[in-house]
């Protein structure tokens, strides 16, 4: 069984570091033996920092994959599925390598996103780099929890990690990476009946409301599918506040065996139902960014190494 990158199915963590590289032109000798060296070094830092929870992967761009490894391909791999209705925006926003680091302690996580920049240097670019942190009680910015109904226990690996059904990328995993910077202003005029109507949940005591309670625009409503077996999508989301004053938001980051079931959640939030029954969350947020990667599993990575 190829070992899995841990980060993909951890648990929640207090900080995060996200950083966006995009290589060099005619790097990928060098760099497939550089990226199976972080994904090792962060691995094995899992174990070595395990008292502040440690951990992280490392995702290679849809883009970029057939330059990195052109000689197979994740089945489902493709770009991010930008889509736009009204002025509902989820725009595409390629990197060619996503790493994802967390830890109960900052300083580590600062030392570590240093030390792999440093591994990296000379085939790749930093172009984008973010801090998520936990808020209060595991909340969003707009003060609701977050990620009560992640999958929990050993059905995390279930959801993010592929199986048997594309063997060659058995333990890997489709990730969906959406940087949203809330309108909180607005969002803090709403009257709390309102912003709980929204989400489908209470504030406070974070209680789903009743099915039927639930307004067809409502973020819950609109990303709790079925398939048409009647079985329940899930995506594992792995999602952190970040920002500063300036621009804040949320990290949203999706992890699935496969890269489906995250584009049909986004469109049913952008497009909504055949009643244009959107998600009135979007009226309070906006994406700024839609990337999708791959992150293969560990032993993918070293095999392909050398
Ligand atoms: C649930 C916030 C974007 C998928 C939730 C919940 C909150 C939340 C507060 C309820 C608690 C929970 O179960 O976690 C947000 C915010 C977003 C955002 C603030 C962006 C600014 C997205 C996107 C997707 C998504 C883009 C997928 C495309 C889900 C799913 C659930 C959920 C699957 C669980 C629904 C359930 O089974 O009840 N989100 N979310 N979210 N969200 Fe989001």
């Amino acid at each position: 069984m190829p070992r899995e990158q841990l980060g993909v199915c951890a648990e929640g963590n207090l900080h995060s570091i996200y950083l966006m590289f995009n290589a060099n032109e005619g790097v990928e000798t060098d760099l497939r033996p550089c990226i199976a060296n972080v994904a090792q070094y962060i691995y094995e830092l899992t174990d070595q920092y395990a008292d502040s929870a440690f951990n992280g992967f490392l995702a290679v761009g849809a883009n970029y994959w057939d330059s990195l490894y052109p000689s197979a391909r994740p089945a489902q791999l493709k770009p991010f599925p930008a889509m736009n209705a009204d002025n509902r925006d989820a725009p595409a926003l390629e990197y060619d390598l996503f790493v994802h680091i967390r830890c109960d302690r900052f300083d580590i996580l600062h030392l570590v996103a240093n030390e792999i920049t440093q591994m990296l240097e000379g085939l790749v670019d930093l172009v984008d780099e973010e801090r998520g942190f936990r808020f209060m009680d595991s909340r969003d910015l707009t003060g609701f929890v977050d990620g009560t109904e992640n999958p929990k226990g050993r059905s995390r690996q279930e959801v993010a990690l592929i199986g048997d059904e594309d063997a060659p990328f058995k333990s890997g995993s489709y990730i969906h990476v959406q940087k949203f910077a809330h309108n909180l202003s607005k969002w803090n005029r709403l009257p709390q009946k309102k912003q709980e109507d929204i989400m489908g949940r209470t504030k406070q005591d974070n209680i789903e409301y009743e099915s039927a309670d639930k307004p067809l625009t409502s973020h819950i409503k609109r990303v709790n599918l079925k398939d048409s077996d009647g079985k329940s999508m899930e995506i594992l989301r792995q999602s952190m506040p970040y920002g500063s004053v300036k621009e804040q938001g949320l990290m949203f980051i999706s992890n699935c065996r496969n890269s489906n079931n995250f584009e049909k959640m986004l469109e049913s939030m952008v497009h909504g139902d055949s009643h244009g029954n959107h998600d009135h969350l979007l009226h309070f947020t906006k994406a700024l960014t839609g990337s999708s990667f791959f992150a293969p599993s560990l032993d993918f990575m070293l095999n392909k190494a050398g």
